[in-house]
């Protein structure tokens, strides 16, 4: 299929269609949180009208399924909001998403298979996860988990990513077709949260299974269809969960996250519910990130032959080409907060108690901020000022990890493949939450 791209605007006409079509909506309808504007990437057209015309930006009930919310589409706001955990709480939720109450999170994981004590904890509040507390439950859960990612232990796992990376990389077929999510971000993710879990490397699909279904809205195409079936996935990992940090007590202490969450002087005080939360966004945070970046930095580098020729170059460029993919990609779409009092944003009060989406995928095209913005410059000067690992105290705890990830699955790309071509276009995830792919299909034509 060919694709005419006006030379005025750089835009298929599909996409000016598009951006014509969100630009004569009613302002009030613009909904950044309904996930059918992402897999088009049409939500680009949304936050650029936004970012112009309304920054601070007020979706009511009428216009979305998720409860009324504001959206914060500028840098400035973001960064503002994400550094001001006084007037922005995590407390009790991490996404614009659909309001459930505890009646209907209890009905949702009462087959029997949990304790009562189990049930009782999620039935109270859902989850709570280090990324949904504030102060001081906060510093306490990061604590107890943070040495899983330090500098030694990062150290430490270098030479493993590099041998699983090259293991990956010598067993892809080459001048065939063959799905990169799937044989490469997937498989690569997987063998790292294992190890970070200290969990069989054989069994490595079953996190990604989990972390799948943790992350999946029911009903949009991802990896389940209905609450039912998610519910009874999300029971599954529970109940596995935490038998594993019960094991991991009446075992030395390491330090993988089960065992550093199963051995912190403070983790008897935590309840069922906070250790699923734990588990849950350990499992999920470093996942599906990681994954659609890496498959993320082969498709913007397919469609800017320049930038992938600067890199074949000098691959010096490595950590820069990570970040800036980091960047355009934003594998994560916002981070929600509630007020905790009345906030002044541009002229607007947001009242105390509503929800407000920080949007990394608008602040992180923000002209005002970054020169152009939409572009995908590997070398560009200042690679690492974006905002998608957040800001504050909530600051993605593995973003080291992240990063590490891609550079070296990169050096063994570089050293192995002068060319990698995408074929068409990838199939996008259906998500007002996760930016990514589900499959990506490339054909490798020949080795270095
Ligand atoms: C490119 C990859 C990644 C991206 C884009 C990303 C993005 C984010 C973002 C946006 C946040 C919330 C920041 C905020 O609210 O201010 C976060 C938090 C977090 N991330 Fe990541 N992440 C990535 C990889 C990872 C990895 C590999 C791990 C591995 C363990 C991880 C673990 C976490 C955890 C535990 C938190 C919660 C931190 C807290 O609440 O204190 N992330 N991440």
């Amino acid at each position: 299929m060919t694709i005419s791209i006006s030379r005025d605007t750089g835009l298929s006409a599909e996409q000016a269609e598009a951006r014509e079509r969100i630009y004569a909506m009613p302002l009030e309808t613009l909904n950044p949180a309904n996930p059918d504007h992402y897999p088009s990437g049409d939500i680009h057209f949304v936050f650029e009208r936004l970012r112009h015309e309304d920054p601070v930006h007020f979706t009511p009930t009428e216009h979305t399924e998720h409860g009324h919310y504001w959206s914060l589409t500028k840098w400035e706001d973001i960064q503002a909001a994400d550094t001001n955990h006084e007037a922005f709480s995590a407390e009790g939720l991490i996404t614009i998403a659909k309001y459930r109450t505890p009646e209907q999170v209890a009905a949702a994981f009462n087959d029997g298979t949990m304790t009562q004590e189990q049930m009782e904890a999620v039935a109270a509040k859902g989850t709570r996860s280090l990324l949904s507390m504030d102060p001081p439950d906060h510093e306490i859960h990061r604590g107890a988990v943070s040495e899983g990612v330090s500098p030694a232990n990062l150290a430490a796992m270098d030479p493993l990513i590099r041998e699983r990376a090259g293991a990956i990389l010598d067993a892809l077929p080459i001048g065939e077709e063959f799905d990169w999510v799937d044989k490469v971000s997937i498989e690569l993710t997987a063998m790292t949260l294992a190890t970070l879990f200290d969990y069989p490397q054989e069994d490595r699909r079953k996190l990604t299974y989990w972390s799948n279904i943790l992350s999946s809205t029911p009903g949009t195409g991802q990896a389940v269809e209905t609450e039912e079936e998610r519910a009874v996935a999300v029971r599954e990992f529970f109940v596995a969960l935490s038998g594993m940090v019960n094991q991991r007590r009446s075992e030395e202490p390491r330090l993988d996250f089960l065992s550093l969450m199963a051995h912190s002087p403070h983790s008897k005080d935590f309840t069922d519910s906070e250790l699923m939360g734990d588990g849950t966004v350990l499992l999920v945070g470093g996942n599906d990130t990681t994954r659609n970046t890496i498959t993320g930095s082969v498709y913007a580098l397919d469609r800017n032959p320049e930038e992938n020729a600067k890199l074949r170059a000098n691959p010096k460029l490595i950590p820069s080409m990570v970040s800036e993919t980091i960047r355009w990609q934003t594998p994560l779409t916002h981070m929600a907060r509630r007020t905790t009092r009345d906030v002044e944003m541009k002229g607007k009060v947001i009242p105390k108690g509503d929800r407000v989406g920080m949007w990394y995928v608008s602040g992180n095209r923000d002209e005002d901020k970054i020169e152009n913005a939409a572009a995908y410059i590997i070398d560009r000067k200042n690679p690492r000022q974006h905002l998608s690992f957040g800001f504050g105290i909530h600051r993605c705890l593995g973003n080291k990890l992240a990063e590490l990830q891609l550079k070296i699955i990169w050096e063994e790309m570089l050293a192995r493949f002068p060319e990698i071509n995408v074929i068409g276009e990838p199939e996008r995830s259906h998500s007002r939450f996760i930016k990514g792919y589900e499959t990506m299909t490339v054909v490798i034509p020949r080795r270095n």
